[in-house]
């Protein structure tokens, strides 16, 4: 089968045989190792950026512990070292320089250690060019198209002593199948799609993540049947646009109607998904997030910007009266429902009108949270070229407003949930106090409460004592 040529994600299996047979040869050679030094060896994967990144890099994770290495969060301990990289702005990329400088006096101590890049700052050229002729000490490079092919490169490193470089432009195959090591053991992201295209003017993600492609729809039930039975309880459907979702499929099928599938799965009780884009969400899609129970009682709509003027120059086929139409629509049919949003303040040619515009939204919209971003100008991209770039103290002042605005909203709103009992979802022992854990509410909403971390990945009630700004303190019921 032509993947390209179909346009959706098949599985081939002569790839992920050939991907085993690597996985092989990488262990025989990491056990020779280990033997020969008396220790066992460790890999860290450093994650940037978004849910698309977290859960590739559960699944790099899972191809080097099958392959030998055993897993430590800490750099300067490890023998192998992964950055899987976010370029959606530059601070991001700049990290990323920042970091790998430092690796480089760990590696002149450790003669075992490898250092590997991947992710999206690998599919721009001028980033693989500058680590090729700067980082020379970086051992393995390669992007977002082929992260399945960990265990091949690894294994050209091993034989060939020197960098290894393997870039795709597009996604020729996928081996969805290879082992993964998931963070939580009762969660999990599942990607439904992959690509976009959309073409956002201020946005790097179609540029390094390719043309938008559906997986099909068995398979995602497949997988998430496995997970499932695995004693996964919550997944998160990941794709750029999930709305479009199916487009690229042979026959119809609707995000809608794979919610729905979904939702029969036995065992599996809570479906979140991420992200849907304003201007094709469909009635379907809110009466499917209405009538299912187990799809959670949360909606991430990006904004961006709440000037009409402006989403036309951000290409997002919207106009701030639609959306907030949309949003009006979605309270109407699913009144407690928490909406959460994304915000870039400084697109060029912005006036404190649009900004207005923006402030506006969020009063009216009155959002449960908001991601709030300083535009960045991305090379390559249609806005990078825009004239009236916003001087930055203006920028600067603005998005300041911005998050005064959110807080002021969020948190008077977030409130509405005070007194109530409602279903947790625990995760952890709470980062501030070991006595405590903490959970997730369906609407996304993290909920900190006194007991013990046996209750960790099971679902209880808890009555939500306190606000406090964008979380809560419950006590268990
Ligand atoms: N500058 C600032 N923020 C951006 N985002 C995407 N591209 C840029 C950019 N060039 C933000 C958008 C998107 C989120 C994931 O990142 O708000 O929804
Ligand atoms: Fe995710 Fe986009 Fe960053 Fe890639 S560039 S990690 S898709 S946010």
């Amino acid at each position: 089968m032509d993947i390209n040529k179909d346009n959706k994600v098949g599985e081939s299996k002569g790839a992920l045989e050939r991907q085993l047979y690597f996985i092989e040869k990488c262990r025989e050679y990491i056990k020779n190792i280990t033997e020969e030094i008396g220790r066992p060896l460790y890999a860290c994967v450093q994650t940037f950026g978004c849910q698309m990144n977290a859960r590739d890099s559960e699944k790099l994770l899972g191809i080097l512990k099958e392959i030998g290495y055993q897993e430590t969060d800490k750099e300067e301990e490890a023998d192998f070292v992964l950055y899987n990289t976010c370029t959606v702005r530059e601070n991001a990329n700049l990290r990323v320089y920042g970091r790998l400088g430092q690796l480089r006096n760990v590696k002149k101590k450790n003669p075992y250690m490898l250092i590997a890049m991947c992710g999206c700052m690998m599919q721009e050229p001028d980033v693989v060019e500058k680590i090729r002729k700067s980082y020379k000490f970086v051992d393995v490079i390669f992007g977002t198209f082929n992260i399945f092919q960990l265990a091949e490169l690894m294994y050209n490193r091993f034989t060939s002593g020197s960098q290894v470089i393997d870039i795709w432009d597009n996604t020729k195959e996928v081996v969805e199948e290879l082992p993964t090591s998931r963070k939580y053991p009762f969660k999990s992201g599942v990607n439904i799609m992959y690509g976009c295209n959309n073409f956002c003017t201020y946005c790097i993600v179609p540029y390094v993540r390719g043309r938008e492609k559906s997986r099909e729809p068995k398979e995602i039930v497949r997988e998430i049947e496995k997970l499932v039975s695995d004693g996964v309880k919550e997944v998160m459907l990941l794709g750029q646009n999930v709305n479009s979702y199916g487009k690229t499929l042979d026959y119809e099928f609707t995000f809608a109607q794979l919610l729905g599938e979904i939702a029969k799965i036995e065992g599996l009780e809570r479906i979140r998904f991420m992200t849907p884009h304003p201007k094709d969400l469909s009635d379907e899609l809110i009466y499917a997030i209405r009538d299912n129970s187990k799809v959670c009682n949360h909606i991430h709509l990006p904004l961006q910007s709440g000037s009409s003027r402006l989403l036309k120059l951000m290409n997002r086929n919207y106009t701030k009266e639609q959306y907030l139409s949309l949003v009006d629509k979605i309270r109407k049919e699913i009144p407690d429902i928490s909406i959460t949003t994304d915000i870039i303040v400084g697109f060029p040619g912005e006036t404190e009108e649009d900004f207005q515009d923006t402030l506006d939204v969020v009063r009216t919209a009155k959002y449960d949270s908001a991601y709030t971003f300083i535009y960045s100008k991305r090379t390559g991209t249609p806005a990078a070229k825009m004239e009236n770039q916003v001087p930055e103290d203006i920028v600067k002042d603005r998005f300041n407003r911005l998050l005064e605005t959110v807080s002021q909203v969020s948190h008077s709103h977030i409130k509405r949930y005070e007194g109530k009992e409602l279903d947790v979802l625990v995760e952890d022992v709470d980062d501030h106090d070991a006595s405590y854990v903490t959970g997730r509410m369906t609407n996304n909403i993290l909920v900190h409460f006194k007991a013990d971390r046996s209750v960790i990945g099971k679902v209880v009630k808890v009555h939500l004592d306190e606000c406090k700004g964008f979380y809560y303190m419950g006590t268990i019921v």
